[in-house]
């Protein structure tokens, strides 16, 4: 696991072409294996793999999301607000368990915010994405994961940049 941290970047560009199926199958999986608070599962997670889709998901955000048009995958992480008072946090632990298991499984990845993010000065991200995709306004969106097999190589942070001063011993 710690391997997988110091590899691990945001990644936003991505080879033309589409994802193994079964290397979907162990991210769905993945996805459902994150936990919740008390196990309630609130979230939903919406596979698009669609071209069309994903351009228009892209949109999302004037700026920050432009890149998911090249993805060969986007995961739409969000979740049904009344089951959970802690959906953020639930929505939030799955969507990084997703990229964790992208990087094991050679793909790279990048969150979009989508959550308190605007669309344009009288349109919030999440109303646009629910529109999208055809969504209940109960369904909150928290953010898009965008995944690929990655067209670019980023360098791990090195040891020396890490903020070992944030963290208090006693
Ligand atoms: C909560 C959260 C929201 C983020 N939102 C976006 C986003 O909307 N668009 C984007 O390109 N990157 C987004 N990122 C990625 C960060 O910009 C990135 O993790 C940070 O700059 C550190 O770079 P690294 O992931 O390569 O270490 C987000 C990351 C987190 C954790």
């Amino acid at each position: 696991m710690l391997d997988l941290l110091r590899a691990r970047r945001s990644i936003r560009r991505y080879k033309d072409e589409g994802i193994d199926p079964l290397v979907i199958e162990k991210l769905r999986e993945a996805a459902v294996r994150s936990p919740t608070s008390r196990g309630i599962n609130p979230w939903r997670f919406i596979f698009v793999a669609d071209k069309p889709l994903l351009d228009d998901l892209s949109r999302a955000k004037e700026g920050g999301s432009g890149f998911l048009k090249g993805a060969g995958l986007g995961v739409v992480v969000c979740a049904e607000e009344e089951k959970s008072d802690v959906w953020v946090e639930d929505c939030s632990i799955s969507a990084i368990i997703l990229q964790l298991t992208a990087l094991s499984l050679g793909l790279g990845s990048c969150w979009i915010q989508i959550r308190n993010r605007m669309h344009s000065p009288t349109r919030s991200s999440e109303e646009y994405v629910r529109e999208i995709l055809g969504l209940p306004e109960t369904m909150r969106v928290e953010c898009i994961i965008s995944l690929g097999y990655p067209a670019e190589t980023k360098s791990p942070v090195p040891a020396k940049d890490l903020e070992f001063e944030k963290i208090l011993s006693l």
